[in-house]
């Protein structure tokens, strides 16, 4: 059992295993290693106090230990109830230094298999900051905007000087939220406020969370500049596609070992996450069908060599089904009634409401069953059972590992890179949302090429003229897609 201390983890026995797999992924991860050198001494976030909320895993794991190299101070917590690997937590909260007996590592509030109260209890502890002026952070690094969702709505509340009980969220995730703002609300009725105070910023990492930065800049609520880091090419072109294209097919197989190739697999939403879930499906032989809405990613499907229909036409025959929009509603109780025997279902979406699991627990007669942890049977009344990965929640993280350190490390070093600029250049970020600068995602591009062996390529100044770039870059123009 956990060691109590400034932090919870399941157990820190684990910590040695979670080292070794820390000094794979190093390797794994030239950008950040590269990264690390070149600011060792400059030591840019020596002052800064980073609150994080991402997945709790090896590859996260070099990213901490990459901020803290560069001068920050930590304190982390997961942004999913099922993406921590127990062995890098324990490892972050021992430290290259430490012992399980003496644990001298970073506080991290993750372990796997939260329930909803305990993960918001985890971010409330990563953004709890004992010994600082304001009790909190001057940096925030989001991974689908929780806990930058938790400071907003703090603030909101205790601006009204009240929060809504918690009986009408219309989640039972918001629910926890609710419950654990109005207990802060009457423990300290500033705590959120004082806290934001401070905040220099935060840098994003995922489409979902972007989204949410987006709509809060436009109602006027954002509280403090943000980086997305997402749209970066180096992160969205990369981790969304290739990451997904490994990871999802390793969920997949890890949760039910079914043979992939000849099966029907439905993919919904054709964006970056869909592109690379759809190749790897076929890469497995499937026979894949998108869905989608928008009708230049279906034109997209479809000269890619995919069918593309809609849900409805498909539910029946399909074997497996993954969701990858970012939207909600997308494969209903209705429709996984529908289903096969053993259909598989899945998402890999940032939230858990692309699937309608409420709607499919509400089904009369409905008994779910577990397999084992992460992989559950539905069996209808008929008899007819569907498999559920990960409780609809993102299955590659829940279900098998998450995307690889060599993805991870492009997105990880435009997390860094966006650090540093938020920390050291306040001045140069009124509240707004951000991308990187076009130069910063070149360079962590070719942070990775050499352990490729890819040779690029020189620009000839007369060739740079002709094309109006400079020799050294940036080669493309803002709009470019890529
Ligand atoms: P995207 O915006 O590029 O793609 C989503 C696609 O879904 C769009 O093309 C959209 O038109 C389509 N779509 C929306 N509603 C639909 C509907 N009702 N039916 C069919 N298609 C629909 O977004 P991206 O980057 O692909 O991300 C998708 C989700 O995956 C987000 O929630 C993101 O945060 C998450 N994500 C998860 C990762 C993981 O490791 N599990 C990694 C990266 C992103």
């Amino acid at each position: 059992d956990a060691v109590t201390g400034d932090f919870k983890v399941a157990d820190l026995s684990l910590a040695a295993f979670g080292r070794k797999e820390i000094t794979l992924a190093e390797h794994e991860m030239p950008g950040l290693m590269a990264i690390r050198a070149e600011y060792a001494d400059a030591q840019p976030l020596a002052g800064a106090r980073i609150t994080g909320s991402l997945h709790m895993t090896v590859q996260t794991a070099v990213l901490i230990e990459t901020l803290v190299a560069l001068g920050a101070q930590v304190r982390w917590a997961s942004c999913n109830i099922f993406s921590t690997q127990d062995h890098a937590a324990a490892a972050i909260a021992v430290g290259p230094d430490g012992t399980p007996e003496d644990p001298r590592g970073v506080p991290v509030f993750a372990w796997k298999g939260e329930t909803l109260q305990e993960y918001w209890w985890c971010t409330e502890q990563a953004l709890t900051w004992p010994d600082s002026p304001t009790g909190g952070p001057n940096m925030i690094l989001d991974d689908g905007g929780d806990a930058t969702l938790l400071v907003h709505k703090g603030v909101e509340f205790e601006k009204a000087g009240t929060a809504p009980a918690p009986e009408t969220a219309d989640s039972e995730e918001y629910r926890e939220v609710l419950t654990l703002l109005n207990r802060t609300l009457a423990e300290d009725a500033t705590k959120w406020t004082r806290l934001a105070s401070e905040i220099r910023g935060v840098t994003e990492e995922t489409t979902t969370g972007v989204h949410r930065l987006y709509e809060m800049h436009r109602d006027g609520s954002l509280l403090f500049p943000a980086i997305n880091v997402n749209d970066a090419v180096t992160k969205s072109k990369f981790d969304n596609k290739y990451g997904c294209r490994h990871s999802l097919i390793d969920g997949i197989n890890r949760a039910t070992d079914v043979l992939i190739g000849g099966k029907v697999a439905v993919v919904c939403g054709y964006g970056d996450v869909g592109k690379g879930c759809a190749e790897s499906l076929r890469g497995q032989g499937a026979r894949v069908i998108v869905t989608e809405i928008d009708p230049i990613c279906a034109l997209q499907a479809a000269m890619d060599g995919y069918q593309v229909t809609t849900l409805d036409e498909v539910v029946e025959t399909a074997d497996i089904f993954v969701t990858t929009t970012g939207n909600k509603d997308i494969i209903m109780a209705s429709d996984m009634a529908r289903m096969k025997h053993q259909a598989i279902v899945g998402n890999i979406g940032h939230f858990d409401n692309e699937i309608d699991m409420a709607g499919l627990a509400a089904i009369p007669g409905i008994v779910k069953d577990e397999v084992k942890p992460q992989v559950h049977t539905w069996t209808f009344p008929d008899g007819k059972k569907i498999i559920v990965l990960s409780e609809g929640r993102l299955l590659n993280l829940g279900n098998a590992t998450g995307h690889p350190s060599f993805v991870m490390s492009n997105s990880f070093a435009n997390q860094t890179i966006a650090q540093i600029e938020l920390f050291t250049k306040p001045e140069q970020y009124p509240t707004d949302v951000y991308v990187l600068p076009k130069q910063l995602d070149e360079k962590v591009a070719r942070l990775h090429l050499d352990a490729l062996g890819v040779k690029l390529t020189e620009l000839r100044p007369e060739q740079a003229a002709y094309i109006g770039v400079p020799v050294e870059g940036p080669y493309k123009a803002d709009h470019y897609r890529y």
